[in-house]
């Protein structure tokens, strides 16, 4: 089978085929959800807390997810590849370019990053210099301190219509999948409905075009917390295999994210 090109994934949406993906940060992880048929591997900024053991994203730098994604590209032959921009590498738009540029030279083949509006003309600039983005909206780690915890994302409406905004902002900037995190259910169908670009929800309910998660959260092997939108497919498998396969058919047929993972 090709790699999954982003197109194949705007098919997906057409044609309401569901999509998973998971973090993945190492070439032997990878090589699994590859041949397991995940479609999108995120090198995430995540890993300063589940590798380096930080309470936060923001210690990460281009260097530590350029290094990820090369040990993920070595082996992940069909899924995606996408690499986060980490906390301040896209502080301008010339910045974002250079930084971008070592992710994509390090395997990637999609960067990503988190925000609305703010960062629309640096997308349409990556988008025109040749290079895929993937948004990330609702709850942003890199934003955690503006937010005051990590914490549930546009409950209000004022929130929620400004989330829809930022959406169809990327959108219009070019951004060919979005990430949504941590918003209730119907603001995430709402999101998933208005959008022509697939949307993929972490602790946003099962109406999102697919889903990801952290892969330490599916394991069971997060340090400390796991959260309550994640689940543990080990549990039932015993088998890491095993377990991708059982994450990957229950987001397929809905049966994850249940009412239990999703926030209302
Ligand atoms: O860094 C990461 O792993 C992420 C996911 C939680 C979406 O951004």
């Amino acid at each position: 089978m090709a790699k999954i090109s982003v197109s194949r994934l705007a098919k997906m949406k057409q044609e309401h085929e569901k999509i998973t993906c998971i973090t993945a940060y190492d070439a032997s992880f990878a090589a699994i959800f590859d041949q397991a048929g995940i479609q999108v591997l995120l090198v995430g900024d995540s890993l300063g807390m589940v590798l380096q053991g930080h309470d936060s994203t923001l210690p990460v730098t281009v260097e530590h997810i350029a290094y990820h994604t090369a040990s993920v590209a070595s082996t992940a032959e069909k899924s995606l590849i996408i690499a986060d921009l980490p906390f301040m590498s896209y502080a301008t738009p010339e910045q974002t370019y250079s930084n971008a540029a070592i992710l994509m030279r390090a395997g990637a083949n999609m960067v990503k990053l988190e925000g609305g509006n703010w960062v629309a003309d640096s997308v349409k600039g990556l988008v025109e210099r040749g290079i895929p983005v993937c948004g990330h909206l609702g709850l942003t780690p890199q934003s955690v301190n503006v937010f005051g915890g990590y914490k549930v994302q546009g409950r209000n409406d004022q929130q929620a219509e400004k989330l829809l905004d930022d959406a169809l902002a990327l959108q219009t900037a070019g951004v060919q999948l979005l990430i949504l995190e941590c918003v209730p259910v119907a603001l995430a169908k709402r999101v998933t409905d208005a959008l022509h670009i697939p949307v993929i929800g972490i602790g946003a309910g099962a109406e999102t075009d697919g889903q990801i998660l952290v892969m330490h959260d599916a394991f069971g092997i997060s340090a400390g917390f796991c959260p309550k939108f994640s689940k543990n497919f080990l549990v039932e498998t015993g088998d890491i295999r095993r377990a991708v396969e059982l994450y990957k058919e229950q987001v397929e047929n809905k049966i994850f994210p249940g009412a239990e993972h999703s926030f209302y």
